[in-house]
């Protein structure tokens, strides 16, 4: 009997599409899918580290395999951003770490063992995630995401063509485009500002000064492919996540207005709308710049939407700090937000730099006043101070 593999994902979108493509990495190597987790002889976990949050689950997770009835204690295998995190740790504290808090484990597997090279393993076909792609060169100042993920990696413009040409001849309706920051897909493709990168259509895209860089780049791609994933016949719907307002150039906003395949739910995380905040979140713009950008896209789009994502109780945020965020929700009129209470992650700038000094029960009230205004439409006044 072959042995039998059952994969649990936690965390976002991205981890979602790693495991259909850890689930083909598996059956590569002679495994079979197991029905459910009672017979699997490897568990493989897809792990998460946005947040302390996260990782608790994983480690509950783990836990409860451990402690269950099985004859045979199956093979724990932890990949996702906590085998990121081990790989790219050089000191090998972390793994430490997570020896001592999790001694059941039996393997860390890298998802770069598993890599783009092994397709997809689906089981619906209506809709498909296709990573587009790994990574993020932006070190938000509270993110662990480049220290997981490591540095931003565009996957090449014909597989990404290939594999959305092949989804639509097989049944499938709608992609979603995933990255970390989608709108920088393709920078990391020519390395020198001396030369440029070819279109598949022959088309030849420079490299331009970028301000916040301090140096040339080839612009994002995104918007191009964007374009020639709306070309292909079958797929009727296009979604992406996740984008950067310091990327969202006007030649993206042009390509979604032409193109009616495209979503008009527009994820554009904010994180807060306090300028100083800002800053100290390594973010490349202020509330007036955000502000701006939203009324742009929302001029050139007809019946856009925006959604977002906010962090609140950043180390330092003052109430007043917070009421610009609540200021900048009511002027945009969010359709939802992902509002997260700030979480102190390992290597972070932020972690180095900041003391976690906003107590818990104020974050708890920053947070249900956001949530209450943006994700429930409810009036700011009847939540009491
Ligand atoms: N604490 C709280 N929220 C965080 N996020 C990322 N890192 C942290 C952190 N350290 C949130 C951000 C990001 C989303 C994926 O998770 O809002 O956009
Ligand atoms: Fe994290 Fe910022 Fe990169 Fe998003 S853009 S993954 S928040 S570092």
């Amino acid at each position: 009997m072959p042995p039998k593999f059952y994969i649990k994902t936690f965390g976002c979108q991205q981890n979602l599409a790693d495991s259909e493509r850890i689930a083909s990495y598996y059956l590569a190597r002679g495994f079979r899918k197991a029905r459910s987790i009672k017979i699997a002889s490897e568990i493989v976990i897809n792990t998460c580290m946005v947040r302390q949050s996260a990782e608790d689950r994983v480690t509950g997770f783990v836990k409860n395999i451990a402690k269950g009835k099985a004859r045979r204690r199956p093979k724990i295998v932890i990949t996702g951003c906590m085998a990121g995190m081990v790989a790219r740790d050089g000191s090998g504290k972390y793994l430490s770490v997570l020896r001592k808090r999790m001694p059941e484990v039996d393997e860390f597997l890298p998802f770069e063992e598993v890599g783009f090279d092994y397709p997809a393993l689906r089981n619906d076909l209506t809709h498909a995630w296709v990573p587009i792609s790994n990574g993020c060169n932006n070190f938000c100042t509270y993110c662990v995401v480049p220290f997981t993920r490591g540095r931003e990696i565009s996957r090449p413009f014909e597989d990404i063509i290939s594999e959305v040409k092949e989804l639509a001849e097989k049944g499938c309706r709608q992609v979603t485009l995933l990255g970390q920051n989608v709108n920088s897909y393709g920078s990391d493709l020519v390395k020198s500002s001396k030369h440029h990168y070819r279109l598949p259509d022959g088309r030849i895209v420079r490299p331009v000064m970028v301000k916040h860089l301090g140096r040339y780049r080839i612009p994002t791609l995104f918007p191009y492919l964007l374009e020639e994933v709306c070309k292909i016949d079958g797929i009727n719907t296009i979604k992406f996540l996740s984008s950067n307002p310091w990327d969202f150039s006007n030649e993206l906003i042009d390509v979604i207005a032409k193109n009616p395949k495209i979503d008009r739910n527009i994820h554009l995380p904010v994180q807060s709308g306090d300028d100083k905040i800002l800053k100290k979140m390594n973010r490349w713009y202020a509330q007036k710049e955000y502000l701006a950008l939203v009324k742009k896209i929302k001029s050139k789009i007809k019946n856009a939407q925006i959604s977002t994502d906010i962090i609140v109780g950043f180390p330092t945020e003052t109430n007043k700090q917070f009421q610009n965020t609540v200021q900048l929700a009511k002027k945009v009129g969010f359709a939802y937000a992902y509002i997260s209470k700030y979480s102190p992650r390992p290597n972070t700038a932020a972690v180095k730099a900041f003391k976690d000094n906003i107590p818990y029960a104020e974050k708890e009230h920053r947070f249900h006043m956001l949530d209450q205004l943006i994700n429930h439409k409810g009036n700011l006044r009847s939540v009491v101070h």
